[in-house]
């Protein structure tokens, strides 16, 4: 069956009328494509009954927080930013395990959505799952952050029910949605970022000294990339380290690896063919601005073996 967005978004519409009717509903969104389409139509679709939240969970990128606060409020809808990062921080100390990661962030999460539901005397959560999230969540690949129903946990738990219109499409689709209701294509074509940030990116313990490394190795990254317009580039931090030289003494440094990739809907991905030029400047780059690092690595492996994040 061809895909005809517009029926789609005119059905989520009265869908997501009809199921809130005249109770108030909350909807996160992080910035990326899918939570701001979800966001979006929710808007459309209740107005004054919906409050949208950006959860600041400390491992955002670089400005991130303002930046989509800003960027959507330009578009006419509010956000409120919510400041947990302790919170997020505190549930991850400590932790090391990747699936352990990934249900801490999970839980500090849907807590953090739990108040924000109960301040704006809401009694539905709206969020932008889609269908790439529920098929890796169930088939056991990882834990995504925001797939809860699907394998057994009740929202109610968290003093929610839950409403997720996009949770049958994938990303193309998604972006088709976001065009179609009028988002700029800085919206519907960005990058996608996951959700637990950049708690996908560090092998070993997330705590804010070793967020902040790998949050100006992306910037960094990002930026020295952008121009080639890969599906996803990233920078991760590992555990591991290697001995370097620093100003003529040996340091036992930190290692940041770079990764680049191609795909249509991330479930499967190849390695993206980078000119040499723009990886000598990003090692030039990390190195230099992020004194502690003395090794950067290319990752040349596809989805599968690997998966796309680290975690
Ligand atoms: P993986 O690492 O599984 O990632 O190959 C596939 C795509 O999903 C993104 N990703 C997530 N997105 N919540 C999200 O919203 C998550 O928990 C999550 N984990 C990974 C990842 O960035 C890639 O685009």
């Amino acid at each position: 069956m061809a895909w005809e967005v517009k029926k789609f978004i005119e059905e989520k519409f009265s869908e997501v009328k009809k199921i809130v009717g005249d109770k108030n509903a909350v909807v996160a969104t992080s910035g990326g494509v899918d939570s701001v389409a979800c966001a979006f139509l929710a808007h459309k679709a209740l107005g004054e009954k919906l409050t949208v939240v950006f959860i600041d969970d400390g491992l955002m990128r670089e400005g991130e927080p303002t930046k989509v606060s800003e960027e959507l409020g330009n578009l006419g809808v509010e956000v409120k930013i919510v400041n947990a990062r302790d919170e997020f921080f505190k549930a991850l100390k400590g932790i090391e395990d990747p699936e352990e990661k990934r249900k801490k962030f999970r839980d500090t999460f849907y807590k953090t959505l739990g108040k924000a539901v109960k301040e704006n005397e809401a009694s539905y959560l709206i969020q932008g799952t889609i269908a790439a999230d529920v098929s890796e969540t169930k088939k056991g690949i990882k834990t995504q952050h925001n797939v809860l129903e699907q394998i057994g946990i009740d929202p109610t738990d968290y003093g929610f029910q839950v409403i997720e219109p996009l949770r049958e499409i994938y990303k193309p689709e998604v972006r088709d949605v976001a065009r179609e209701l009028g988002l700029p294509e800085e919206i519907h074509q960005r990058m996608p970022f996951p959700g637990p940030g950049l708690a996908t990116r560090i092998i070993g313990e997330v705590n804010p000294q070793r967020v902040e490394m790998v949050r100006k190795a992306t910037s960094i990254v990002e930026e020295e990339i952008k121009e080639l317009k890969p599906f996803q580039a990233l920078a991760v931090l590992m555990k591991d380290r290697a001995t370097g030289m620093v100003e003529g003494k040996r340091v036992f440094g930190n290692i940041i690896v770079v990764r680049s990739v191609e795909s249509k809907n991330a479930m499967t991905a190849s390695v993206s063919k980078i000119p040499w030029e723009i990886l000598e400047k990003i090692q030039q780059r990390i190195t230099e601005e992020i004194p502690s690092v003395t090794k950067v690595l290319f990752d040349i492996t596809p989805k599968p073996p690997s998966t796309i994040e680290y975690i």
